[in-house]
């Protein structure tokens, strides 16, 4: 097995003269080594001052999000093998875009959150509804549901989203998305309030529609569709005068 290169752009909050990128050399432990796993390495093996988040390690908490080869990604779930063959070489990783870097590959996530709790991300049950509340696995509802329910709130799409980049105020993908699924749920009674946030100026409109964020999600949610989707229940909603006319 070849030795990889690893390249990680360093942020310390010590260091006045900004960001630079460090390589390590790293042995290929085994064949199904993680970028996770070689950071991981170098920690114990080269440098323990080496900042980043990770948890679970199998694709299900959303920590470990960073830029590798300049494309958004979990480093547990991404092979060194998929990057550089067998014949090893050079990865690189930076923390995500558009989220203020706390140190090295840790990022702040606080307005990747706020925008959550903007557009409305609790589930808000609709007075008098039936208990238990259900809906049927067969059922169009569910089907139209499914796709959008299985966010970990890594934030890779909002790191892709140039949007995002471009105006912070922008809510986003990821909460976009959980506004569409809460919208398109018959137990939500918030439905009104949240399409009244995503019609403003900083939702659904400033959408471009480049597909990365979907191009970038781990979890292979149809983001963009839900942006669309929650276009044509703003624009259905209006005609029928369920919410104002003005954003
Ligand atoms: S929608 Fe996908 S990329 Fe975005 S936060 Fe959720 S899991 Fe991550
Ligand atoms: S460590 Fe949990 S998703 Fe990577």
């Amino acid at each position: 097995m070849a030795d990889i290169t690893l390249t990680v752009k360093r942020t310390s909050t010590a260091d006045e003269a900004g960001p630079s990128w460090q390589s390590f050399q790293v042995p290929e432990i085994a064949e199904t080594m993680s970028v996770l796993d070689a950071l991981i390495w170098v920690q114990q093996n080269s440098d323990p001052t080496l900042a980043f988040r990770r948890a679970c390690r199998v694709k299900m908490c959303g920590t470990c999000g960073v830029v590798i080869n300049g494309r958004e990604g979990l480093a547990c779930g991404t092979l060194v093998r998929s990057l550089v063959g067998d014949r090893g070489g050079e990865v690189r990783v930076e923390p995500m875009r558009h989220l203020p870097v706390v140190r090295d590959l840790v990022t702040d996530p606080g307005v990747f959150y706020q925008h959550l709790a903007g557009a409305g991300a609790a589930f808000s049950p609709k007075d008098g509804g039936q208990e238990p509340a259900e809906i049927l696995p067969d059922s169009k509802e569910r089907k139209t549901i499914d796709p959008h329910r299985e966010c970990i709130y890594c934030g890779l799409c909002y790191s892709a989203c140039s949007v995002a980049g471009l105006d912070s105020g922008f809510l986003g993908p990821a909460a976009l998305n959980r506004a569409f699924a809460l919208v398109s749920d018959s137990r939500d009674g918030g439905g009104k309030q949240r399409l009244q946030v995503a019609a403003t100026e900083q939702g659904i409109w400033r959408c471009h529609t480049i597909f990365e964020c979907t191009a970038v999600c781990p979890k292979g949610i149809p983001i963009t569709a839900a942006i669309q989707g929650l276009k044509r229940k703003v624009v259905v909603s209006k005609l029928k005068g369920l919410i104002g006319l003005d954003r």
